[in-house]
């Protein structure tokens, strides 16, 4: 069985890691299983792409398809008609798309359009937000896909919700797979507080990157919101997206990192790893950190109307606070006072997540839709 991994952004290189090394594994006791993976190009800058190649010992490319950045048409359209021509070469006998970007979305079409069979892992997420270009990617890929790989319940019962229920099967989330597989490395080898200056420190950790929040309309609120929560702590670092860079230039030009607010370049994932578990709080608009800081037992503040994780939040680790700079620092400060105990939150997101179960149930449902 040929396998065809499509990727092209940073949340889907830490989710390749799990299921190309279950693969590895099955194919050296004797499986014959081969795998591709095919890049987009999405992401192209080394902070966000080839050091986590390296990183995470991910399979070199075969194919780059070197689509980079564009308006949202223009930037899938380029990788509908590249990802169709590298499928009629590599003839795979099943694709496999993750998450919820434009590669996804392009990957999905791609292949239904030939009859490959195609399955869409971290299927059923669901925002109710269709003004978020990832709400239109995960609603388009699950309904062209032929087999749906959902995370958790909650995102088995969207799936049914919208006839899907026949397709999909519930595997349990390759992130937390990647959680459990790397946070050890992470806290034993990587000195990311050292080399940061942040040891012996209280600090937070803050991402914004989403569209909505990099708009004129939003972030020069969210930012003021960040500097106000900055005050909790000695730092609040953050990282920058170079799409939030690029944004901070354009709508707040007068503005700098001062006081305990710093900014750096986008971190490596074990940097991230390390940090997430090192830092009081987490504040962020991503869904990924969400639900890292759930599965390291760190609280989470989201600058967001809604979650899909919805598991963080029901189990007291994670507010979603809205866009407001009050709501933000409201949530916060709930939280530093009220989040449950990290081992007890680590606990129940390991439970909600599958345990670190989820690649080898992926693996199983591939070699089915294979061999149909
Ligand atoms: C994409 C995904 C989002 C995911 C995020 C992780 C979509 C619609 N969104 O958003 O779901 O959470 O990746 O980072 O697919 N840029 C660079 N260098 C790069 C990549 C991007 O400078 O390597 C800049 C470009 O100016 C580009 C902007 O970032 O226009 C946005 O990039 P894009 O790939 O459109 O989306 P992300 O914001 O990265």
């Amino acid at each position: 069985m040929r396998i065809l991994h499509v990727v092209g952004a940073r949340p889907q290189f830490v989710k390749l890691g799990p299921v190309t090394r279950a693969v590895a594994e099955a194919a050296r006791e004797g499986c014959a299983l081969h795998q591709d993976v095919v890049h987009t190009g999405q992401h192209y800058d080394v902070a966000l792409s080839g050091r986590f190649f390296e990183e995470l010992g991910l399979p070199r490319p075969v194919v780059d398809l070197g689509v980079g950045s564009g308006r949202h048409g223009e930037q899938t359209g380029r990788m509908l008609a590249g990802l169709e021509q590298a499928m009629l070469e590599l003839r795979p006998t099943v694709v496999v798309v993750y998450g919820d970007t434009n590669s996804t979305l392009a990957g999905a079409l791609a292949a239904t359009k030939l009859n490959i069979p195609t399955a869409h892992v971290e299927a059923g997420l669901r925002s109710f937000n269709r003004r978020m270009p990832e709400e239109i990617n995960r609603v388009a890929a699950d309904h062209v896909c032929d087999l749906l790989l959902a995370p958790t319940e909650t995102a088995m019962q969207n799936l049914s919700r919208e006839g899907l229920a026949e397709r999909s099967r519930l595997v349990g989330d390759v992130m937390a797979d990647a959680v459990l597989e790397l946070a050890g490395r992470a806290l034993r080898d990587c000195d990311a507080e050292r080399r940061l200056g942040l040891t012996g420190q209280s600090y937070a950790l803050a991402t914004l990157h989403r569209a909505e929040s990099t708009s004129a309309a939003l972030l020069p609120g969210l930012m003021a919101a960040l500097s106000a929560c900055a005050k909790r702590f000695d730092t609040l670092l953050l990282p920058l997206h170079p799409r939030t860079a690029a944004a901070l230039a354009k709508h707040c030009p007068e503005w700098r990192p001062a006081g305990p607010v710093r900014t750096c370049e986008p971190l490596g994932h074990l940097d991230l790893l390390r940090l997430v578990r090192g830092a009081r709080a987490v504040l962020t608009d991503s869904g990924g950190l969400q639900k890292e800081a759930f599965l390291l037992g760190t609280p989470c503040v989201t600058m967001r109307t809604e979650t899909e994780w919805v598991e963080s939040v029901a189990a007291g680790g994670n507010v979603v606070a809205g866009l407001e700079p009050d709501g933000i620092g409201a949530a916060l400060s709930a939280l530093l006072e009220a989040a449950p105990e990290r081992a007890a939150l680590a606990a129940g997101a390991a439970e909600c997540y599958g345990g670190g179960g989820a690649a080898q149930r992926i693996l199983l449902e591939l070699t089915r839709l294979g061999n149909v």
